[in-house]
């Protein structure tokens, strides 16, 4: 019997340490969402049907780079060849000229470890 009580009190902390994980990465996307607006959003829709002056952000995260129907990219970016992963992301936004010599997109260079780990965060959620 103290065994099953042991039991389920690891059980149920793990439970509650899930749901607290889980809104940590629902804060973490929050803040991300803010500074998408800020230093994204005036080039990238989150709609998948819809590229403005950079392509839809919606499932970028996994996405090939470069592969968005629909939008004109430079030869550059066409010839990427990688995926987006969160270290491609990282390297994209903390320097995205130096990982794609040649990109169309204004340079950005957000190097704040924290504000990295938000916006790909939010990214995510697209
Ligand atoms: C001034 C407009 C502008 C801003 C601001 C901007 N981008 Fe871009 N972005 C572009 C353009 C244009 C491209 C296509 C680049 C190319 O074809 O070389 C692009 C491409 C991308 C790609 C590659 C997508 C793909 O389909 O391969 C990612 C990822 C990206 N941007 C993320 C961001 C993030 C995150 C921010 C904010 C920190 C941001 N961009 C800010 C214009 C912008």
């Amino acid at each position: 019997m103290k065994k099953l009580i042991m039991a389920s009190a690891v059980v149920l902390s793990a439970l509650a340490s899930q749901s607290a994980l889980a809104d940590a990465m629902a804060a973490e996307a929050a803040q991300g969402k803010v500074l998408f607006n800020h230093n994204c959003h005036a080039c990238h829709s989150e709609d998948s049907s819809k590229n403005t002056f950079g392509p839809s952000l919606s499932g970028v995260v996994g996405r090939k780079a470069g592969s968005m129907p629909r939008f004109a990219y430079s030869d550059a970016m066409k010839a990427a060849g990688f995926s987006w992963t969160e270290d491609q992301l990282r390297l994209w936004i903390t320097d995205n000229e130096k990982l794609v010599p040649g990109t169309r997109m204004r340079h950005v260079s957000i190097t704040d470890k924290a504000e990295q780990d938000y916006l790909i965060a939010y990214l995510k959620t697209l």
